[in-house]
């Protein structure tokens, strides 16, 4: 089991905003304090209600922020795309690869397509604007309800439901995913696409999936973790830790975790057909379409405006590049069944 920026196990805390920041804006006192507990954190450290709020306060004014911009160069979907290893694409098919991460992870996790199979209700564990809810509701004519932390993502989500008909099948809330709106064993599939790194306690994350997860019922994380540890380390390297705190300061990250100590904590909790794969490879293409599409007239004009939260997380994309060129960041689909 990992150590460094040891997780959940560890609920640690939260840094502040965006990209790059740490560079060239300096780290605030705030995320300083934050990144340097996350880095030092143990397994029985928690984080205090106080810094778990700011957390929470930052998460929601970041995607508050930045949601509309992404939207609008980026469409519906707020996650990396799936590509083939080595395959060239055009800009015009990073939308389509967003569209394929959905259809890959659902083909991971077994997800049956069969009318009689297939998910009825789903849950959308840190939803953004609720693209995966709108695309599983119209793949699998099933409900979907969506949690974020922001108040802005809740209304455009519901408004773009609205907009495409689906009004009847899909609707979002602000709700924390660490205290779940919902009763127990509700969803047949529980999605979550790259809300897990925003989570300061991922054990209470992971238990707060399994809890609304019906009988039989699929979870899926699909998210950002630092390298598997060797049996012989106790935790990442200085420069592994440094690199993170950077990213973390950048996109209001806690502390990070390995796919292991999520496959470990998912053991914990007796799930079953605990299933988990390294997509990094097959993301790879991602952050430099991302870095290309700001540097756009468009792209540039709009992150100008959009303020300063999101101009940091823009100057800190290249760090999310060379943390995965350093085999530093996995990009990792983890996958299992609650028991019947
Ligand atoms: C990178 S976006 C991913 C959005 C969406 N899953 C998608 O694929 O388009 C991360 C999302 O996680 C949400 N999030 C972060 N922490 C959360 C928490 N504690 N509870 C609920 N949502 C959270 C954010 O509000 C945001 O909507």
């Amino acid at each position: 089991m990992s150590a460094c920026l040891r997780p959940s196990l560890l609920p640690a805390p939260p840094p502040a905003p965006t990209w790059r920041s740490s560079l060239l804006f300096g780290v605030s006192s705030f995320s300083r304090k934050l990144i340097t507990r996350a880095s030092s954190t143990t397994s029985t450290t928690t984080m205090s209600d106080a810094a778990a709020r700011e957390l929470k306060e930052g998460i929601a004014e970041f995607y508050d922020e930045s949601s509309s911009l992404w939207e609008d160069i980026w469409g519906d979907h707020m996650h990396h795309g799936f590509y083939e290893p080595d395959s060239s694409v055009s800009v015009s098919d990073h939308r389509a690869a967003q569209v394929r991460m959905i259809e890959e992870t659902l083909r991971f996790a077994g997800v049956s397509e069969d009318p009689t199979k297939r998910p009825k209700n789903v849950v959308d564990v840190g939803c953004g604007i609720g693209g995966s809810s709108r695309y599983l509701a119209k793949k699998f004519g099933a409900k979907c309800q969506g949690i974020t932390l922001s108040p802005v993502q809740a209304q455009r989500a519901n408004a773009l439901a609205a907009a495409r008909g689906l009004a009847d099948k899909v609707s979002f809330q602000v709700g924390d995913a660490l205290q779940q709106p919902f009763p127990d064993g509700q969803f047949d599939l529980v999605w979550s696409m790259e809300s897990g790194e925003h989570m300061p306690d991922k054990s209470k994350f992971v238990s707060e999936l399994a809890r609304v997860t019906a009988p039989a019922g699929t979870i899926i994380i699909v998210t950002w973790c630092h390298r598997d540890l060797a049996p012989s380390e106790e935790s990442l390297q200085p420069w592994e830790q440094e690199l993170l705190k950077k990213i973390c300061d950048a996109y209001y990250l806690p502390a990070w975790c390995s796919t292991a100590d999520y496959v470990k904590l998912l053991q914990s909790l007796s799930l079953e057909d605990i299933k988990a794969e390294d997509w990094s490879q097959n993301v790879a293409p991602f952050w430099p379409a991302v870095i290309r599409s700001a540097l756009t007239w468009k792209g540039f004009t709009s992150l100008l405006r959009t303020g300063l939260k999101t101009i940091k997380g823009a100057l800190a994309m290249p760090l999310m590049i060379e943390g995965y060129q350093k085999n530093l960041i996995k990009f990792a689909i983890i996958t299992c069944r609650k028991p019947r």
